[in-house]
């Protein structure tokens, strides 16, 4: 027997679960499949969630062993890296049974297993049938595995094994100094353990900014993590990295080493090519309204390799599920935040003034030191600066990068301010609330007179 829906999910992530979600609530007959226990993708089960919750702990241990300066000591303040895994449980366990709650709110049917197609209409999963005039694939992606001699040992962990580790290591090593490798780096130099990041480009986080990108470096190196850039790895041995760089061999000892070199797209294992979807270089290819080159057939989030964000993923799931409701909708990439979570943290939203010169536009930049802010010396330390990136032409925002403290909370602000074509003079004209770190970009398009 074969059971029909309106529209069929495969991938419960932030792409695939807030389709199910939209859909459910314009009262589409949804089908949302997952092959993990929880909903929730990589974000709530090995990404976004579980990570921001560990860095908000080694946070609040190093606040409570580096309060000098604030007028606060404390002795003996201790690590407990079971609590902080327990802490990290109960978010997850909070945020999953919301998500099926939602499915359930708006009754989406959630079927437990691997699906795959069988036709352009039809999908396979635990035994059972299903027919949809629209599928949509949010089947997300796993760590790459670069293949390093050595690699396959215990103590060489990927992203989602370190999250479970039991006993912190001694020295931990990081192939790959992009997001993930960062955000790592800054939780375990934050609670004490020795960290070097071996990066294979001259400079770390290349998907940023390059003076924030080196700035983010110098505020790790202050808090003790060590770089070697422009660095390959070749081997991993039972207790050290070799790797080698532009002054010869580098040996980088390590009880434990985390992987950590992007991302690849979780488009095999469907069927895909007995109904022809053309993928690019493993991700599925799709236009800006999410088609695949089959009518009917839809991808979204980290399957397309678009932009790996779950932010992206959930938009991208909306734009999907507006079409297939009637109302004409599609992606625009132009202003979307990103962000590093690292202490201090990294955002971006738009182009950067490089990406801006290699499309031939004309800017301004205009630039803001943290260190002239009043909330950001009353809470934070360290470095810090906001850059904007105005059109020559006719003064429109279209990029804003910045770091320091808790940037990341600014971007969405920023990205309104892009979407809605703000000028320097509508930027002149509004009222920020001060004392706020926010402020910085006002006073950044003030220095143009
Ligand atoms: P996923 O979240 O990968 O979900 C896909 C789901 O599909 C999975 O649950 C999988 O089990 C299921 N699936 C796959 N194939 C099948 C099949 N054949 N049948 C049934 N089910 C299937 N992004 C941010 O925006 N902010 C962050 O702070 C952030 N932090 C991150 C930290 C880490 C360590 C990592 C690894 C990623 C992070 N990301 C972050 C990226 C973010 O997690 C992804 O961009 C996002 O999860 C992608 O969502 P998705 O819905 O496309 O796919
Ligand atoms: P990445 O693409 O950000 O960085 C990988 C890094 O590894 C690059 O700098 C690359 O040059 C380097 N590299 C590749 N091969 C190497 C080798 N053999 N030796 C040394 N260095 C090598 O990928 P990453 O960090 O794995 O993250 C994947 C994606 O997950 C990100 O691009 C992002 O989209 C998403 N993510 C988002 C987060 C956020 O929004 N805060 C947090 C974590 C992940």
């Amino acid at each position: 027997m074969t059971d029909t829906y309106d529209l069929i999910i495969i991938g419960a992530g932030p792409g695939g679960y807030v389709a199910a979600e939209r859909a459910g609530a314009a009262g589409k007959k949804v089908a949302l499949i997952e092959r993990e226990e929880h909903l929730g993708g990589v974000c709530l089960n090995w990404g976004c969630v579980p990570t921001k919750t560990l860095l908000a702990s080694a946070k609040a241990f190093y606040t409570a062993s580096h309060g000098e300066a604030y007028g606060v000591s404390a002795d003996n303040v201790r690590f407990h890296l079971a609590k902080a895994m327990e802490r990290k449980l109960s978010v997850q366990n909070q945020l999953r049974q919301g998500i099926r709650g939602l499915m359930k709110k708006f009754k989406v049917e959630v079927i437990a297993g691997q699906a795959s197609f069988t036709d352009a209409k039809t999908v396979s999963v635990a035994g059972r049938t299903l027919t949809a005039p629209d599928i949509l694939i949010a089947t997300g992606s796993r760590p790459a595995k670069p293949p390093i001699p050595g690699a396959d040992q215990a103590h060489v962990l990927n992203s989602d094994a370190i999250l479970n580790i039991t006993a912190l290591p001694k020295q931990l090593a990081i192939v790959g100094g992009g997001v993930i490798g960062l955000e790592f780096a800054c939780f375990f130099a934050q609670i004490g353990v020795k960290v070097t990041v071996i990066e294979f480009l001259p400079e770390v986080a290349p998907s940023v900014d390059a003076e924030l990108a080196k700035t983010l470096r110098g505020e790790l190196e202050a808090k003790g993590v060590a770089f070697h850039l422009g660095t390959k790895v070749e081997r991993i041995t039972a207790d050290a990295v070799v790797a080698k760089g532009a002054s010869g061999e580098v040996t980088v000892p390590a009880d434990m080493v985390l992987v950590c070199t992007g991302r690849t797209p979780n488009s095999d294992g469907l069927g895909l090519e007995k109904i022809g979807v053309e993928l690019r270089r493993g991700a599925i290819a799709v236009d800006e309204r999410c088609r695949t080159n089959i009518p009917g057939i839809w991808a979204i989030g980290d399957v397309t390799a678009k932009a790996m964000l779950a932010h992206v993923a959930s938009r991208q799931g909306e734009v999907v599920v507006n079409q297939i409701t009637g109302h004409p909708d599609h992606m625009r990439y132009h202003a979307i935040p990103g962000v590093i979570y690292t202490s201090p943290e990294v955002a971006g939203c738009g182009l950067t003034e490089a990406q801006a010169q290699a499309e031939g536009i004309a800017v301004t930049v205009v630039k803001w030191p943290f260190a002239a802010n009043g909330r950001f010396l009353a809470e934070y330390s360290g470095k810090g600066f906001l850059k904007a990136i105005l059109r020559k032409d006719d003064g429109r925002l279209i990029g804003v990068h910045a770091i320091g403290g808790a940037v990341s909370e600014m971007s969405f602000g920023w990205a309104a301010m892009i979407e809605a074509e703000f000028t320097v003079r509508d930027i002149k004209e509004l009222v920020f609330p001060h004392p706020t770190v926010n402020e910085a970009l006002r006073d950044a398009v003030f220095t143009l007179h």
